[in-house]
């Protein structure tokens, strides 16, 4: 697949089959995270990778709606920021630059025939919480968003894609 079939056939993928996925293939994903644009290049994201089948039951029992589809997973990573590395003027990009990460990783694992979703985290405080407390992250880490991963068991590939939204564009005024 070239990079924009990449894109147009992304889909969010729920549903996973047992197949372990090898940690090469998880370090290629995380290195396309880590390959983003960040905001003044501050690279203000840290990533909790879980591939052990125990650590993922056990993490999916304690993370609410969110654990129905974790506990299937092959890893799931919990996308952080790490506010010390943010730009000190405007440090919410933070919140831009670790939805980048977890986008990249996404498409590179869509890429690589790994489905995944993202399941949100930030802003809603709750959930920031349940992850601040089950990994017992540092202050400066704010927990952003979960992206689960596995080889696909559900096809989504009949599904098209939302069309081109015409009415969503504007060229060269409002
Ligand atoms: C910030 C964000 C939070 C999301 N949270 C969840 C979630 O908690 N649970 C879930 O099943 N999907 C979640 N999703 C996935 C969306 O539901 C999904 O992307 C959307 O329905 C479009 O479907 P598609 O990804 O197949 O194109 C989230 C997506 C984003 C970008």
């Amino acid at each position: 697949m070239n990079t924009v079939e990449t894109i147009l056939n992304r889909r969010s993928i729920r549903k996973y089959k047992q197949d372990p996925v090898s940690e090469e293939d998880i370090r290629k994903i995380l290195a396309c995270g880590m390959a983003g644009p960040s905001a003044v290049n501050a690279r203000d994201w840290s990533f909790v990778v879980v591939n052990d089948k125990e650590k993922i039951a056990d993490w999916a029992e304690k993370s609410g709606r969110a654990g129905n589809i974790i506990k299937d997973a092959a890893f799931a990573v919990l996308v952080c920021a790490d506010t010390s590395r943010s730009f000190k003027h405007a440090p919410e990009f933070y919140v831009i630059n670790a939805a980048i990460a977890a986008e990249n990783m996404i498409l590179a694992a869509t890429d690589l025939g790994i489905g995944s979703v993202w399941l949100g985290v930030w802003p809603q405080n709750e959930k920031i919480e349940t992850q601040k407390a089950y990994f017992e992250l540092p202050e400066e880490i704010i927990p952003q968003s979960i992206i689960a991963f596995g080889y696909p068991d559900e096809d989504k590939s009949g599904i098209p894609h939302k069309d081109y939204e015409e009415d969503r564009v504007h060229f060269n005024q409002w």
